[in-house]
């Protein structure tokens, strides 16, 4: 979002004079945004933390209802009441109900509700129409279908019997293959105490954090006696927030939820995007290095956002994962209201607490409304917590190979004639590139679905001319209705807009001045908005290489409450904005899947969405926002990038060139080496800056951005290999580099530096002014080979590397093979038919393994079988290089596969100590019953390594086949 100096009532004169002015922009205000001492609840729940005297006997008040549990063999579940108890004098037993599953995907859920209120036995004057429950639909949004099933297998229960009788304080449940996991469940106070083979990994309320605020009648004012709270509960603001001139009513009265979870033994954690800070999480409470604030996770429009922040930004993820050398753990809070969470690390045990070894991580959550739902993973490694979290929220799309590819966009390419006229240059300048965008000046008076027929008169022709070369275009839609445009009077009529408290469809300003907001948690408005991308609709020139951009769906509010939507603000069934604000964003995304879907059902959508939550990854990518054109901003982007990767959404890029400010030419230049790697490369700049395509960059910056970007194309192979890893088990696209070594504990903060999936190629592009060398870590006791010139690399530790500008830091580790194309072509979709290079790189004991995925690029007929997938090995004993398919599936349709018959592998490099057994110059091909020699064509030693050069082997790519070296 940018500030505009001006007030809603000449809004729209300002905005038609856009162009012409420049807009003022500032760096991010943070006194935009509630801090926690601000934001009623999170105080209530700081403070309950910091109430609790643990020099006194002390216990969390919550116990759990012994003769209330209840297990099902059938389901596998749990069920039983958690009851808190109030202080002396009052009388009433608040109960909460909870449930304990095991999921089919190995994972354990709790959900903890509140009977009263899931009853609806509660009054709230004056706002009848209120939904009176908790809300318990953040799942529906975030779950994969069916992938909360829950099942008795595996699952025992131990010793309930003497908790029903008495005569014990804890019970075990076993689940989980051969029984491997366990939780132990203490009754009073309750606690939860999940083990992996034996040892704990998670705990939940060993602190006695947990804070329930139960329903009661709002008192005449507002204000509770101090006896009807337990001694640690503040009576704060329960009823009403002020922020900022700015009123919350909040008629269902205080309702947050919040719980202690602690990482036994684990001193690094991670996730929790989005926020602009480092990979390994920082604790929260103060002291060098660290963060005051907790992280929050609410979706807000934040510009000019600054590194190394807990301030809240424009998406959510409530997923935590915890490593250390022995195993990894995690976390999903299943939550999408305004949540807090506050991080401490102990160095060592601490008495009062319950089963903590040292160097524990203790986290404390805190959320505005809701129920409690959260699932505990526990696993070897980090890669395999990804697994489990995947099975849960799905796997990111397999995507297009154009969005996989290099995009160009700024606000705004003016007509269509600006459109071709940047798509002729490309060509001109030998620069590859598959997607144009368009920003929101496309439209008629910012009106969505429109096209502005003075600067876009004839859109079909314009993507007609894109189609030639294969390249696609991405036009922005965002969820703001202009209030007098078709759409935004057709939503109010139809009653498909957010509303307001008092019931008014919510009237905001955002960039066409007076809008409407679509709310898409409304499946009536989620229809309207997907119809809306129907070929033939009122969206003239919509035609399949159209992609589309929902931005600004935090949702974006201009001069609103910490630029937002009011929490007060109502939604379909009466759910409050509070209820589900950081799972709207992804309701837009979802509302528009569905309509790319209809639009056509065997074509993959392209969607980028600035707002995201769990789940989101199941829809397209997103993007970083509105970052700077400064060198601290290109720093912080690959930290972020691999947040969201540990996170389950690595389809995840950041404006490249920084999207406020004018880069230097050195800046641009070191931003493309490092975007060639992002998962989603895409440059974009800010209406206010100086075009910067890289045709017009100046000598020697433009050919550094060429072969950048080449180097994408390059790689596109390898990176679409894994996008489809990411696809079928989470793995990250850019992988941290702990993830490689996850018993290397130096490994486990560093976030300057990165693999490319599972390449073994690691990147640490310079993202610092000026330099004449970069320190690269190696984390193994593996080789590593230069990228470029094979020079050899050995011993864990840093090693100095010399750049120059057109340098890409970038090692190849010993034990990969990846597949390049090294040809060049105008746009990814050119290269279909293009022959493949394998590089082989040699560990020390000289073996090597790798594989390639590839596919149509474009349909969905990858997923009933037609797909080539070949994993290679390089066998040090026999010298044998082997390709072995890996597609076990009986295809519906061979259409891409035999299209793919005549398709090659044209070289092979192979790098490391190897001697042919055969002879120097020929090595022996097998495939299809055939066999034939190719030629060695090089064989040298080059800087400190061998490399072995095979010349047209001519093997197809798409049945099995050996070399004999
Ligand atoms: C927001 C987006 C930015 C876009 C602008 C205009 O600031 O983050 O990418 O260019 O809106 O649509």
């Amino acid at each position: 979002m940018v500030t505009i100096s001006t007030h809603s009532s000449w809004l729209s004169s300002a905005i038609a004079l856009l162009c012409l002015f420049p807009i003022l922009v500032k760096a991010v205000d943070k006194s935009v945004f509630k801090s926690c001492a601000e934001s009623s609840f999170c105080k209530r729940n700081r403070h309950y933390a910091d109430a609790i005297d643990r020099s006194q006997f002390w216990a969390s008040p919550y116990e759990v209802q012994t003769s209330s549990l209840k297990y099902d063999i059938w389901t596998g579940k749990l069920e039983g009441n958690l009851i808190k108890n109030l202080p002396n004098g009052v009388q009433e037993q608040i109960i909460f109900p909870f449930e304990l599953s095991f999921l089919v995907s190995g994972n354990a859920r709790l959900k903890i509700d509140e009977e009263r209120r899931m009853k609806q036995n509660i009054s709230i004057p004056g706002f009848g129409n209120l939904n009176k429950q908790r809300y318990n639909q953040a799942a529906e949004w975030a779950l994969a279908s069916g992938a909360a099933q829950s099942m008795g297998e595996n699952v025992t229960v131990h010793g309930l019997e003497d908790i029903q009788n008495g005569f014990a304080q804890t019970f075990e449940i076993t689940y989980g293959p051969g029984g491997s996991k366990s939780v132990v469940m203490s009754m009073n106070p309750f606690k939860m105490d999940f083990r992996n083979q034996g040892e704990s990994q998670v705990l939940l309320n060993s602190d006695g954090l947990i804070n329930l605020e139960h329903w009661r009648p709002q008192p005449a004012n507002d204000q509770l006696f101090d006896f009807q709270l337990n001694e640690m509960e503040l009576n704060h603001d329960m009823w009403a927030d002020q922020f900022k001139g700015f009123k919350d009513t909040k008629p269902r009265g205080p309702e947050s939820i919040a719980l202690d979870i602690t990482f036994s033994g684990y001193s690094h954690v991670y996730g929790i995007p989005e926020h602009s800070d480092t990979l390994s999480l920082r604790q929260t409470r103060g002291g060098y290095g660290n963060h005051d604030e907790p992280y929050r996770l609410y979706n807000v429009d934040i510009f000019e956002y600054e590194p190394n922040s807990a301030l809240p930004m424009y998406g959510a993820i409530p997923f935590m994962q915890a490593h250390k050398q022995e195993s990894s753990a995690g976390v999903f809070w299943i939550n999408a209201a305004d949540t807090y969470i506050d991080i401490i690390k102990t160095a060592a045990s601490n008495e009062d607490s319950f089963d903590i070894t040292s160097a524990s991580t203790r986290t404390h959550w805190m959320s505005e409304a809701g129920i409690i739902d959260l699932v505990v993973m526990m696993g070897d490694t980090p890669g395999s917590i990804n697994k489990l979290y995947g099975d849960l929220t799905g796997f990111t799309t397999l995507p297009q190979l154009s969005a996989a590819s290099y995009h160009q966009c700024r606000w705004n390419y003016n007509t269509q004639d600006d459109v071709l006229e940047v798509d002729e240059n490309f060509d001109l300048n030998d620069i590859p590139y598959d997607v144009i965008w368009l920003d929101i000046e496309y439209t008629k008076d910012r009106s969505y679905f429109t096209w502005d027929p003075a600067t876009f008169p004839n859109p079909e022709l314009m993507m007609q001319k894109l189609d030639e070369s294969k390249r696609k275009l991405t036009a922005i839609i965002d969820p703001h209705l202009k209030a007098s445009s078709r759409v935004g009077s057709e939503i109010k009529a139809q009653g498909l807009a957010i509303h307001d408290k008092d019931r008014n469809p919510f009237l905001g300003q955002c960039w066409p001045g007076d809008s409407y907001w679509i709310d898409t948690t409304n499946v009536d408005a989620r229809n309207y908005w997907a119809n809306q991308y129907a070929l033939g609709s009122e969206f003239a020139g919509n035609s399949t290489n159209l992609f589309i951009w929902n931005d600004m769906n935090e949702p974006s509010v201009f001069h609103g409450v910490e630029t937002t939507i009011n929490r007060d603000s109502i939604h379909i069934d009466g759910w409050e904005n509070r209820d589900l604000h950081n799972l709207y964003g992804m309701s837009v995304v979802n509302g528009t899947y569905e309509g790319f879907i209809a639009r056509d059902a065997n074509s993959r959508p392209f969607i980028l969405t600035r707002s995201f939550f769990a789940g989101s990854q199941r829809f397209g990518a997103a993007w970083t926002g509105d970052n700077v054109a400064t060198w601290e901003s290109l720093q912080i982007a690959t930290p972020m990038l691999l947040t969201n990767g540990v996170a389950g959404m690595p389809f995840m890029g950041a404006d490249v060139g920084g999207f406020f400010k004018n880069p230097t030419s050195e800046l641009l230049a070191r931003w493309y080496q490092s975007g060639t790697f992002y998962p989603f490369f895409r440059a974009h700049a800010h209406i206010d800056t100086k075009r910067r395509e890289p045709f017009l960059v100046a000598e020697p910056y433009k050919s550094v951005i060429r072969d950048a970007i080449k180097l994408r194309y390059a790689l596109l192979p390898s990176i679409y290999t894994a996008f489809y890893h990411a696809s079928v088990d989470g793995s990250p696209i850019m992988m941290p580099v702990y993830y490689y070594t996850p018993k290397n504990e130096r490994s486990f903060a560093i976030d300057d530096q990165f693999f490319v999936g599972n390449t073994g190629i690691l990147a640490k592009p310079v993202v610092q002014q000026d330099v004449d060398s970069v320190e690269i870590y190696i984390p193994d006791d593996e080789v590593y080979y230069d990228y470029f010139n094979y020079h050899c690399y050995e011993g864990m530790g840093y090693h100095s590397l010399k750049v120059e500008l057109d340098t890409i830091p970038l090692l190849s580790r010993g034990g990969h093979i990846y597949a390049r194309r090294d040809r060049f072509r105008r746009s990814s979709e050119l290269m279909k038919f293009d022959p493949f290079t394998l590089i082989v790189t040699l560990s020390k004991s000289g073996f090597a393994k790798g594989d390639l995925y590839i596919d149509d690029g474009n349909s969905f007929d990858h997923q009933s079988g037609d797909f080539i997938h070949y994993e290679f090995t390089f066998n040090s004993g026999f010298k044998k290089l082997m390709a072995v398919n890996q597609n076990k599936s009986n295809p519906d349709t061979h259409k891409f596969i035999d299209g793919m018959a005549n398709v090659t592998i044209e070289k092979i490099i192979i790098v490391g100590d190897l001697t042919p057994t055969r002879s120097d110059s020929q090595v022996r091909v097998s495939q299809n019953t055939e066999s034939w020699d190719a030629s060695i064509v090089n064989k040298s030693l080059t800087s400190s390594a061998h490399v072995l050069v095979i010349k047209k082997p001519n093997v197809t790519i798409g049945t099995d086949w050996e070399i004999q070296v």
